[in-house]
Formats: C-alpha cells, structure tokens, sequence
C-alpha cells in the first residue's frame, strides 16, 4: 500500500500560507504553494481542521463536520486543492475529530435547549451534579487543557435547577467549547459514517482520526482512583469498544474504490500511550490501518532512549503500521526541545521560556540529525510544517497574542502550544515574511500569530539560496529516500556497540545511519562513502549532534 512507506507533511492550515491577505492561511495559499511541497518530496499531506469553527482550540473544536470555514476557502477551494495535489502525486488525509465537536455546533445547542433526559442530551454526556444541590461536577475527571472536565450550564426552561439557576453539567475532556459526544447513543456513530463518506467521496486518500485513544468512556462515568501515568487505560482511554468501531470504519474505507491512485485509502489514530503494549488492540489486522508511534517525541537526547523507542515500536510492528514523527502542532519544535537533553512534558515549553537564548546552535544541530534519523527508519514518517526550515519554538509571544486554551485553562502556566503554530515565513523580508501572498486594504495584513524580527532568516527564499540549510537537507534526504533500494518499509539491524553516544543501524542493501548523541567527535562505522549528513563530517570522524547516511 501507499502508505507503507509515505513521508507525509503536515499542514496546519491557518499558518501555511495566506492568499486573501487578510494575515489567516487558507486553502487557496496553500494550492499556490502545492509545488514547494513537490519539490520538498513528500508523498501527502494531512490538514489539520479547516471546517467551519469559533476557534477556540485552533478548529479542533467543529461546528460543522461536512463544509469550510469561510475564512479558509470554500469547499471548490478544497476540491481544487485535492485535484491539484493530484497532479503533483501528492495525496490529500483530513482530520476527523469525533471526540468532540464545538459548543457552536447545531446539535449540541439543540442539547442545550432541550429538556434533562431528552434525546437531544443523549448524544453528549449531560448529568446532575453530586452535592446537595447539584453543585459538584458529576465526577473528578480532568479536563485536559486544566480544570475540570465538568462545565454546569443554565437551564433554558427554568426547570431542573440549582439555587443559582444553574442546572445540569456536560463532558468536556478538553476546552469547555468543546462538549464530548457519547458514542453509545446510535445517533453518534451514524453522524461520523456520514462524515468518513462525505470526505471519501471528495477524494480524500485517509482521515487522521484525532483522539483516537478516547472517544469511549466507561458508561458508569467512575471518579479516576489515583495517580495514573500519562496515557495509561483510564475509564476514558483505550476503552475496548473502541476496536469494534475502527474495524466498521476499516470496512468503510477498504470498500472506497482508489482515489485517483492505486491502493486503498488510510486512516492514522491518534494515539498517545503509556506502554507499547497498550498499543496492541489498535494493531489488530482489520482495525485502523495506522496509528501514530509518538515514542521520538518522548524520547531524550540521548542515544539509549532513541534505541529503546525504536525497538519498543519495532517489536510490536514496523513503521508501516505507526508512522514515526518528531514533531507536530501540538508539541515543543524539535530545534527548540533538543535544546534541553530530555524528552517532551508538558514543562517543556515552560523550561525553554527559562533557557533564553541558551543552546540555540545545539538544538537546531540535533534537529538536523534527528530529522535524518526519522526518514532513514522503515516505514511511513510524518513531517509537521516548518521542520524543513528548522524553525525553532517561538518562545516571546506575549499573553495577549496566545490563543491556546491550555494557556487560559491553566491561568498561564503552561504556555500552550502556539509558539509551534507561528505562520511559515517564505520570504526574507516584508510583513509576515511573505505569509500572505496579497494585502487586503491598504497594507500588508498582520498575521495571526506574530511571526518574530528574524523569522526571515528561516524562510524558504533564504534557504533555498543556502546550500546547507536545514530545507536542503530535507529536499535532499527525501530524493534519496525515494531512490534508495534500503529505504521504505521493512526492517534495521543494530550495528556496533550498544553503549555510548553513537546510534547505527543497517538496512539491507547496503545502507548505514549513524547518529552521534554523544560529547566527542565518533569514528564512523565502515563504509563505501557519505550520502548525507546533517553537518560536516571530516577524517572519518561524525561530529556531536551530527548524524549521517552512509552505503555500506
Ligand atoms: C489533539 C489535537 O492534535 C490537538 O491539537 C487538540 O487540541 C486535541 N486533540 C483536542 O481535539
């Protein structure tokens, strides 16, 4: 299949590129720039969510599953773009969040309007609150973002309240605005058929299927008993009803005809674990064909963690089945979380805003060298826009400017996860570094996330001047990749000491990756010649933080 072996780009839409100049990317801009990400080398890309939303997760908070929000385009602006990325040979995978959708979204107002009991709160998880007069949530569990997963809302018809006027409480694991549905009510996973259907027939090649580890809850809603690790099966994590539901959506997209190209049509869980075995259930043959294997992103700088992240992956599958990834629009940017020598928490941000401009040149070093680790691995490997240019993690964005609810949630202590979404510069100087390709009015638009006084240091004209940089190195790594007989699916062979800071391992025919995780200069392993490397390899020697393509 197709998706064995694809390096698929990842598209946060609202920071790609701007055509309409109104300083929000949308589809249009990112139609324009189809031919960087073919000459970039990648096989699709996936947008995160472009769908009609109040936006107040970033549109992982939907009011309409089957439309475009009006500020991204129009649904001929997304038929245009899959038909062009076609031309390119470059597939299209949307983002499916059944989880949740938004506060905004038709049937949870009808929720909100109806009476306790009815069958318009069934399809979410509306109940009394515990205290005497209804005035706890319901149970203890968190929401994600921080607080309570609980909100109490006010009845509309005065019926059914609290002292304070206040009424029932919904579920909402995530951002208040964004309700859970309860999958047990059979209006839910007929809703989310229609939804897989409507993009299929659009000519979608997947769907990633966001929250894939949740979406189920333990029907007794029990309080959580403990501390738990992060991720571990919960009564709202790794449910087993969850594998029933992903073989009916496997039949659904095996009985999808090719879209445009040969092969079967995917979908990629999102699926944050504890352990790889609680991976194990998502694995079962005929349930989603991929999820994702986010253990580079958890693992330290350090050659030990990257060698038991990969083998824990390698043992339970290959890459084919849970694509590796070292970044995404929900974590610290690789050349900024390397600056520190272990692997993401939700403190990471919080400790770079500490670090100041320490250790930048090391974390864009290692990032270099991490990215060539990722694409010589088999399987499939997803690359989240802005690697290519080693944009950093934009730290100094002032509270005022942030958008995530995580940030507000918390009352600011985690900072939140925009200084990973800042728009993508394409040129070295002007407002917004070339984000918006016009200016509406009469200037150029402010985009809408500030975009730092360097940023055109990073941008695409600059590095595609500069024979070494980070964008070079990609293009020419993913040329490589396809040209190689070694890489792509199957499997690696250790080579050399299993101590010390150097990784290597062997891909037959003939195929070496070294990565130096360690203080000292490293004698490379034997080998016919260099194919590549993330920084200047002399006397046979590979750097620090340096990794490099070897034949053997
Ligand atoms: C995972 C998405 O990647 C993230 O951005 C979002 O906030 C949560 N799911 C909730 O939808």
């Amino acid at each position: 299949m197709w998706w064995e072996d694809a390096v698929v780009y990842e598209v946060y839409p609202r920071s790609f590129a701007d055509a309409d100049g109104d300083g929000v990317g949308d589809l249009p801009g990112l139609r324009s720039r189809l031919g960087y990400l073919a000459d970039l080398g990648v096989d699709a890309i996936w947008l995160t969510p472009f769908y009609p939303s109040p936006l107040a997760d970033g549109g992982y908070d939907v009011s309409d599953y089957c439309a475009i929000d009006p500020l991204l385009g129009t649904m001929a602006d997304f038929d245009g773009l899959v038909k062009d990325a076609a031309g390119y040979q470059i597939r299209v995978i949307v983002d499916l969040v059944p989880n949740h959708c938004s506060s905004a979204n038709p049937l949870f107002r009808a929720a909100l309007g109806a009476v306790p009991g009815g069958p318009e709160r069934a399809r979410f998880f509306f109940r009394d609150g515990r205290g005497p007069h209804g005035e706890q949530p319901p149970n203890n569990w968190p929401s994600q973002f921080g607080g309570s997963a609980w909100t109490r809302v006010t009845e509309a018809d005065g019926r059914h309240q609290g002292p304070d006027g206040a009424g029932q409480w919904y579920l909402h694991l995530f951002d208040t605005s964004q309700p859970d549905w309860d999958w047990r009510n059979p209006d839910v996973p007929a809703l989310f058929e229609d939804v897989i259907g409507f993009w299929l027939d659009r000519g979608v090649a997947g769907l990633r299927v966001d929250v894939a580890h949740g979406i189920f809850k333990d029907p007794d809603l029990p309080d959580l008993a403990g501390r738990r690790p992060l991720n571990a099966p919960s009564p709202y994590r790794h449910r087993p009803e969850l594998q029933p539901l992903y073989r009916s959506w496997r039949a659904i997209l095996d009985s999808y005809p090719a879209a445009g190209f040969p092969g079967a049509r995917t979908a990629i869980g999102e699926v944050w674990y504890d352990v790889p075995e609680t991976l194990t259930p998502y694995l079962d043959p005929g349930g989603l064909p991929q999820v994702f294997n986010f253990q580079l992103i958890l693992a330290g700088w350090r050659a030990d963690e990257f060698r038991a992240a990969i083998d824990s992956a390698l043992m339970l599958t290959g890459g084919s089945r849970a694509p590796w990834v070292i970044g995404n629009h929900d974590v610290a940017r690789p050349a900024s979380r390397y600056r520190l020598d272990d692997g993401f928490t939700p403190q990471t941000v919080s400790r770079l805003i500490a670090l100041g401009d320490q250790n930048a040149g090391t974390g864009a070093r290692r990032a270099r060298a991490a990215a060539l680790v990722l694409l010589a691995l088999p399987g499939s490997a997803y690359i989240y826009q802005g690697e290519e240019l080693g944009l950093p993690e934009v730290t100094a964005i002032a509270d005022e400017a942030r958008q995530d609810p995580r940030f507000f949630r918390t009352g600011g202590e985690y900072p939140g996860r925009d200084g990973c979404r800042v728009p993508i510069p394409w040129s070295r100087t002007g407002t917004g570094f070339g984000f918006s390709l016009t200016s509406q009015g009469a200037g150029p638009a402010t985009p809408w996330l500030p975009m730092p006084a360097e940023w055109g240091r990073y941008s695409v004209e600059y590095q595609l001047a500069d024979e070494h940089s980070t964008l070079n190195l990609y293009r020419a790594a993913l040329r490589l990749r396809r040209g190689h007989p070694a890489l792509g699916p199957g499997g690696l062979r250790w080579v050399g000491p299993r101590e010390g800071g150097l990784l290597c391992f062997a891909r037959e025919p003939g195929f070496i990756l070294a990565a130096n995780f360690g203080q000292a200069p490293a004698p490379l392993p034997a080998h016919r010649e260099v194919l590549l490397a993330s920084g200047p390899v002399t006397g046979g020697r590979l750097p620090p933080d340096t990794a490099a393509w070897l034949s053997a």
